[in-house]
């Protein structure tokens, strides 16, 4: 186990978002969190790199380094694509920021600042600083949702061929429940604030051999559609 979440209370005002998690992030695994708008997924991942404090709760075990793909993609606009990764290695690899670039679709645009990208290139540019900082644990905050449907296919694919080299935990917020189904060794549904789990599915299918298709899967995404069509978002 890398870390544990115990009784995670957070509440802003009068407003109590999680209420009482608990969840423990293994070594090695890819969490997948899906749950309606507004129930806290953001507040999570927060607390869980240490950027804000839970007003009740404990998170047991350090967290050394930790990776962290925003919602929205906080990149430095007076530095360009190939500076917004350089910017958080400790020594410069010349090469892996190349071969990074290349991987997430913006060769030729390494020199680029941010202001001349699309949304889906700047959250790219976002993924690969993540991927090129080595960390324990990779928070990454609905990563993919401004890509098209192959530059997401790619992104996925390539996520896992990472994760499989480098086996760091990640935790993977989606509204997308079969992008939760390709990569999550376990998914977790969130109920509606004030927020707790509902249900922790595992999906014991390497995530390499994963096919949308699979009667496994379909029977999971119906449960979890059933289970996320009583919870509304706001
Ligand atoms: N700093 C803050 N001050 C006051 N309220 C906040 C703050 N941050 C979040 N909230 C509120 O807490 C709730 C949870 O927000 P959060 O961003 O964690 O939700 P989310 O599940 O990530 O939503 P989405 O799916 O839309 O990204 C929302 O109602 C939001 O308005
Ligand atoms: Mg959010």
């Amino acid at each position: 186990m890398i870390c544990k979440l115990k009784g995670i209370y957070k509440r802003f005002d009068d407003l109590v978002v999680l209420n009482k998690l608990d969840l423990d992030i293994n070594k090695e695994e890819i969490i997948c969190i899906v749950g309606p708008s507004g129930c806290g997924k953001s507040t999570l991942l927060n607390i869980i790199s240490g950027l804000i404090k839970p007003d009740k709760g404990d998170i047991v075990g350090d967290l050394d380094s930790v990776g962290y793909v925003f919602q929205e993609d906080r990149l430095l606009p007076f530095k360009t694509v190939y500076e917004n990764i350089a910017v958080v290695g400790k020594e410069k690899n010349h090469k892996k920021i190349m071969d990074l670039i290349h991987d997430v679709g913006l060769k030729g645009f390494e020199d680029s600042y941010p202001n001349k990208l699309s949304g889906g290139m700047r959250q790219r540019c976002s993924i690969a600083r993540a991927f090129y900082f080595n960390c324990e644990i990779l928070l990454m905050d609905e990563p993919f949702k401004s890509l098209d449907y192959n530059l997401k296919v790619n992104m996925i694919d390539y996520l896992i061929k990472l994760w499989d080299e480098s086996k760091n935990s990640i935790v993977f917020i989606t509204h997308n429940i079969d992008e939760a189904l390709l990569l999550g060794n376990r998914i977790v549904v969130l109920s509606n604030r004030p927020t707790s789990i509902l249900k922790i599915f595992d999906v014991d299918i390497h995530q390499s051999q994963r096919s949308l298709t699979d009667k496994y899967l379909t029977y999971l995404r119906n449960q979890m559609i059933d289970l996320l069509s009583n919870e509304k978002g706001e």
